[in-house]
């Protein structure tokens, strides 16, 4: 699970978008329902669009699946888009916030059309969702 810039500072950031629970607290939830799941999940976030590069060309030699929160990198990020095609993963496209009622920059993601599935405006749960689809995808798969 990939957070892109900015979301390490859910909790106080924005709160009527991102609601008051901080990452930490998302990612304590998700380990629980992976290890319910019996499912591994990896969790990374980084401020920096050639970081997350480099941790994407990282995941095909072990993941099996990516859900992805690319926070801004969301709506022009070429090579954040390149990178997650280039693994040939699922991807789950997430983000807390609806961006389609948003600001008209927000309503445009260059990931859209290769993810599988976006999930926008659901908060926090939108990534037990994401967790969710991901595991069946990948069980339905194998
Ligand atoms: C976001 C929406 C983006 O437009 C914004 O830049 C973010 C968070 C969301 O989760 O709603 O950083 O991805």
């Amino acid at each position: 699970m990939i957070n892109g810039p900015n979301l390490n500072m859910l909790g106080s950031r924005s709160p009527e978008h991102y609601g008051n629970r901080t990452l930490s607290d998302i990612e304590t939830t998700l380990r629980i329902r992976a290890d319910n799941l019996a499912i591994g999940l990896n969790f990374f976030q980084s401020n920096h669009e050639g970081d997350i590069v480099d941790f994407i060309q990282t995941t095909n030699t072990y993941a099996s699946g990516i859900i992805i929160n690319a926070g801004a990198l969301t709506h022009y990020s070429l090579s954040v888009r390149d990178a997650l095609v280039d693994t040939k993963l699922p991807i789950v496209e997430i983000h807390l916030s609806n961006i389609h009622g948003r600001e008209p920059f927000r309503r445009h993601s260059v990931i859209a059309d290769i993810a599988d599935v976006q999930i926008a405006g659901l908060g926090w749960a939108g990534y037990l969702f994401a967790l969710e689809h991901i595991t069946f995808a990948i069980r339905r798969k194998n």
